[in-house]
């Protein structure tokens, strides 16, 4: 397993070191965006059915590699499988998104919850992460990833996807040490999670905090950041004489990004409210940054998206440390033809950025 790897670029640019042009991988790169992918999740009848059978969690994963000249590959799974792992019963209900049978409705039943051991019940995510490893031979890393504790505790409070978030607010204000021991908890297991891909092979890891900016500064600080912080401190760091790097990513993080560079993580995922000049001056060069590309700049014609490419590039500016995404993933009315355009414009206009 410990095959040579044909192009590290990714890896050498969250460590902020020089690379001959930016390096790039997509959010969400596997989607419903592709036909190939609609097929196969026909094939497997539904999304968790896709998630949980590694070959074809593996052939969806690659399928985003065969078409575009990516940098990385993404397990193919979801941040919600660790919910559903601990009891809560996930399903998806065309049209609107996650759901969970059992959510976290009351105090007790947030005392009850069982911290897992993630071997029992997430093996499939694991033989997932092995058997992407074994096919991309080398060729390009493999990201793993979970959720953040307070993005999944949304989920499992909520019940399901939320514009406003009124349940998990109300325990913040109303139960503040109960949500705290909530999220120790899931940070715990999640922890575990991310140290077991990495065990199976993932070789850089990001953790989704998409809901994060729900919440103001000092909650922020107290329920999104402290525990992804826990988690950090528990990670596995390097294997096989390699550093693992760990990317964190809260949407809208804005200023906030200042107190992210805190958590020791080696990198730091922005989305397109902030500019990626603003984001270097937030976190002073300390960690590297990837983004921020807008996805629905992917709905305009090519001299749009080329521009968009243009732009981003030149807000980073020069030298290490930029990692080429869209600011948040990739959505399913996107043309796949336009994401060649982003592509090769990534390539074609990076490397001036990266003359020493
Ligand atoms: O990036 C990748 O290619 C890896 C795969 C990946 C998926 N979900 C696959 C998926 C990743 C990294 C995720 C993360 C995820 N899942 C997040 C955080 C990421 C972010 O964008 O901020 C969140 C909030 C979820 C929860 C979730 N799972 C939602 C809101 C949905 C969409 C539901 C819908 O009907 O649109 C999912 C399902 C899901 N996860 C899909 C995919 C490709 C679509 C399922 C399908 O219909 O095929």
């Amino acid at each position: 397993m410990a095959a040579e790897l044909k192009n590290d670029l990714l890896l050498r640019a969250l460590m902020r070191e020089p690379v001959p042009r930016t390096p790039m991988w997509i959010m969400r790169q596997a989607g419903r965006y592709l036909p190939e992918y609609r097929e196969t999740r026909a094939q497997a009848g539904d999304f968790m059915s896709l998630c949980r059978n590694a070959e074809l969690a593996c052939e969806v994963t690659l399928q985003p590699l065969r078409r575009y000249k990516l940098d990385a590959a993404i397990l193919f799974s979801d941040i919600l499988t660790v919910p559903d792992a601990m009891g809560l019963g996930l399903y998806f209900e065309t049209g609107e998104g996650p759901k969970f049978e059992r959510p976290l409705q009351n105090r007790v039943a947030i005392e009850r919850l069982p911290e897992i051991d993630v071997h029992d019940s997430l093996g499939y995510v694991f033989n997932a992460v092995r058997t992407i490893r074994a096919a991309l031979d080398g060729e390009v890393p493999l990201i793993g990833f979970a959720g953040s504790p307070w993005t999944v505790g949304t989920y499992m409070v909520e019940g399901g996807s939320s514009r406003e978030f009124p349940l998990i607010r109300d325990l913040a204000r109303e139960a503040p040490q109960l949500l705290d021991s909530l999220m120790a908890k899931v940070a715990r297991v999640t922890t575990n999670y991310l140290n077991a891909q990495i065990e199976a092979g993932a070789q850089a890891v990001q953790i989704f905090d998409t809901w994060g900016s729900a919440l103001e500064r000092d909650d922020y600080r107290r329920f999104s950041l402290a525990p992804m912080q826990q988690i950090v401190d528990g990670l596995t760091r390097e294997k096989d004489g390699r550093r693992i790097p760990v990317i964190l990513f809260t949407k809208g993080a804005g200023p906030m990004l200042e107190d992210m560079v805190e958590t020791g993580c080696d990198a730091l995922g922005v989305d397109w409210t902030t500019s990626l000049a603003d984001a270097r001056q937030y976190t002073k060069d300390k960690v590297a940054l990837q983004g921020n590309l807008d996805p629905a700049t992917l709905r305009e014609d090519a001299d749009t998206i080329r521009r968009g490419v243009a732009d981003t590039l030149a807000s980073y500016g020069e030298g290490p440390g930029h990692v080429f995404n869209l600011g948040h993933g990739i959505t399913p009315d996107i043309d796949p033809d336009n994401v060649s355009v982003l592509v090769d414009a990534v390539h074609e206009m990076s490397p001036q950025y990266h003359r020493d």
